[in-house]
């Protein structure tokens, strides 16, 4: 069934869903499983609870965190993504009742107030410009139960030489301003004024992603 892409003007990727599975890969350097393990360590999944990935492309990671809840016990993940072409492979791939996927903008999220335990995001917020990086984290602010987690890897300041690189390559190569915006370091500060507490820095990978924590207060 074809699913209609949402309008946005976020950076969606319609048209490399179906080798997305294979880019990915290269584009964290071949250390996928790696990256996807710590991000999971960071989430800490529990059996009951009801998880939403912003931006989750095909799917992996969503299907990776599905295996650690409980559909018994009321446990789920969502994924969404705007590119409806990106909810097609997820589904047909990935989804089961306890993981599922919705094609849906990150800053107009169709879900009730307090709704999931966790918010997970990889790889997404360099796709969209500034105001709607601060409209999907408020966004996942309200969606969040009280003392709720965040957990953000995403590009942020350049951490090595090959990092600045790749960040500086990137930015210009796509001509991405809202990389530039990731580099320039302002994901922390839009967490805050969302409403989440300061962001704690779990990980640095390759130099250009950084692995955020946080939570919303209680
Ligand atoms: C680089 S991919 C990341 C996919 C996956 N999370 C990962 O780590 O591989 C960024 C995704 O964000 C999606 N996207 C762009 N703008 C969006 C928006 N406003 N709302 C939701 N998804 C969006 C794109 O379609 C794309 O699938």
């Amino acid at each position: 069934m074809t699913i209609p892409s949402i309008p946005t003007r976020g950076r969606t990727l319609d048209y490399a869903a179906p080798i997305y599975d294979l880019l990915e890969p290269l584009c964290l350097l071949n250390k996928q499983a790696e990256y996807e393990l710590s991000l999971l360590q960071a989430l800490n999944p529990q059996p009951a609870d009801t998880i939403l990935d912003l931006g989750c492309g095909t799917g992996v990671f969503c299907a990776l965190v599905g295996q650690h809840l409980d559909p018994e016990l009321g446990g789920s993940i969502t994924g969404i993504d705007a590119a409806g072409k990106m909810i097609e492979h997820a589904r047909n791939k990935r989804g089961t009742p306890h993981c599922r996927f919705e094609a849906m903008a990150a800053e107009q999220l169709d879900f009730a107030d307090r709704s999931f335990d966790s918010v997970v995001s990889s790889l997404f917020y360099h796709h969209v410009p500034l105001d709607l990086k601060t409209r999907s984290l408020q966004e996942a602010f309200r969606v969040l139960k009280p003392g709720g987690k965040l957990i953000i890897a995403d590009m942020h300041k350049p951490t090595t030489l090959l990092g600045a690189l790749i960040s500086h390559v990137s930015r210009w190569f796509f001509m991405q301003p809202q990389i530039g915006e990731n580099i320039r370091g302002v994901l922390p500060e839009l967490m805050i004024q969302a409403g989440f507490l300061p962001p704690q820095t779990l990980a640095q990978y390759f130099g250009y992603i950084t692995l955020f924590s946080t939570t919303k207060p209680l």
